[in-house]
């Protein structure tokens, strides 16, 4: 009997079977051949919420939640976040190599070219309420540029992906800054390509009548930190959205509106946001003890805590801590820092958070980076949505040309009635 397989005897029929593993995983098809009768369909998997299914092979971006360690590629999340730019990390997710100066500037400048909006999508965004929540208006931006470029459904064209990829990530940031200003009715800035990925963007949010915005150069760098820690994270919940619309051969624009519809509920991209409106009740910093006993009661979640893979420490939280520190030492103190690191030192030490392994993760400190930098909380899940756009193409482009890949379609066990027959009106 080789080593790499698993032996399983079905004690329904005394009947035994040998399953190969492979990467420390078993194929859910072998399981087929488990039966009882030949018109049995054969042994299932049963498990909602995928916590032990893996979905695809990817060679994008690498998790270890025990130890804390995340990789793009192969490098430490730390040392991307010390040497690069969000561009050139966003080519390495692309292509699976840093790029060479030559290959950066030359995409740099294919970024740079696709940065404008098709004048009716600023039309389109114009018919959107002042109130209107910015995710909402993303979403649906996003999914109507489909209609603006209708040769992105040819998904199987190599330079055709590549065209829409560079689109979707150039446009981001332009459509994000045209939500924030219609809600001020304030004109949209158009991009100035003089300008770096980031500074470019807060040119786009912030610039008023002064001839040419000037970014502050350390908030400038702290943003494009945080976009390189937000532009992948393997199979999340967004990511596994972006994958199962793309398996259906949809166009790149409607799968990435898909994925950033799922990445704005508040247990995913939306925690961010709702950190801040915790914090903002919490009120101070004597309040916390309170809080976190009703939390424990069972009323609400800390949010910003707790990770599906991450058990020990998000490696996202401690660079972003760092970066905090470089941000306040331009803006001042964000006052809510003082509630946040007192909730910390509280759950850190609690019996309930450490025995369900419960840490800070990566938008517990976010929101209050980006509110001291100006962003508004509305507006903390699509600053979330313009790194992670690169992810989810990348993610995209690796299903669409994985020969193993088909439409993706889950089996269920079902609970409901056996056949029965419609009965007449009176008689029900
Ligand atoms: N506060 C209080 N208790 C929590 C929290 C929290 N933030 N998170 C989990 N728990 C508790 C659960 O109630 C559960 O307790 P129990 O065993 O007594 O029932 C236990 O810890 C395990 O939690 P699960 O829900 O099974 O963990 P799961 O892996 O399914 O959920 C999730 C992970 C969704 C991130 C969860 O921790 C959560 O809701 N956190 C708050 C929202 C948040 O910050 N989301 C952002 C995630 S990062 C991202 O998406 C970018």
């Amino acid at each position: 009997m080789g080593h790499n397989q698993l032996s399983i005897t079905d004690q329904r029929t005394g009947a035994q079977y040998e399953i190969p593993i492979t990467d420390g995983t078993i194929r859910a098809t072998d399981l087929k051949q488990i039966k009882t009768s030949p018109d049995d369909f054969g042994l299932m998997t049963y498990d909602p919420a995928f916590l032990n299914t893996s979905s695809c092979r990817s060679s994008i971006t690498y998790i270890d939640g025990d130890k804390g360690i995340l990789r793009y590629r192969g490098y430490p999340i730390d040392e991307l976040a010390e040497n690069c730019s969000f561009l050139e990390v966003a080519y390495l997710l692309l292509n699976g190599e840093l790029p060479s100066a030559a290959q950066l500037d030359e995409w740099v400048a294919q970024v740079k070219r696709r940065t404008m909006l098709h004048e009716t999508s600023k039309k389109f965004l114009e018919g959107f309420r002042y109130d209107a929540h910015p995710m909402g208006m993303l979403i649906s931006t996003i999914a109507a540029l489909s209609t603006v470029y209708p040769e992105a459904k040819n998904v199987h064209d190599a330079a055709n992906r590549r065209k829409q990829i560079t689109r979707l990530i150039a446009k981001m940031p332009t459509i994000t800054a045209y939500c924030y200003r219609h809600h001020f009715g304030l004109p949209y800035i158009y991009p100035d390509n003089d300008l770096s990925f980031t500074e470019n963007f807060m040119n786009m949010m912030w610039k008023m009548l002064e001839p040419k915005y000037v970014a502050n150069p350390i908030l400038a760098r702290a943003l494009d930190i945080l976009f390189i820690l937000h532009a992948d994270h393997e199979q999340n919940c967004s990511t596994n959205t972006m994958r199962a619309v793309g398996s259906s051969q949809a166009d790149p624009y409607v799968s990435v509106a898909a994925a950033a519809a799922a990445l704005s509920g508040p247990l995913h991209g939306g925690a961010n946001e709702e950190v801040l409106h915790m914090l903002d009740v919490i009120g101070s910093k004597d309040n916390v003890s309170a809080y976190v006993k009703k939390v424990k009661e069972g009323h609400g979640k800390l949010m910003g805590f707790g990770h599906r893979v991450y058990k020990n420490y998000d490696p996202r939280a401690r660079i972003i801590k760092r970066t905090a520190d470089e941000v306040f030492s331009v803006t001042g103190l964000n006052p809510k820092l003082e509630i946040a690191k007192e909730l910390e030192r509280i759950a850190l030490e609690d019996e309930y958070f450490v025995k369900r392994k419960l840490y800070p993760n990566v938008d517990f400190y976010s929101g209050i980076i980006y509110e001291a930098m100006g962003f508004r909380p509305s507006l903390f899940t699509v600053l979330f949505a313009i790194p992670r756009v690169v992810g989810w193409l990348a993610q995209w482009e690796e299903m669409i040309t994985d020969p193993e890949q088909k439409i993706a379609r889950p089996r269920q066990i079902y609970t409901g009635h056996d056949e029965r027959h419609v009965m007449a009106m009176a008689e029900r």
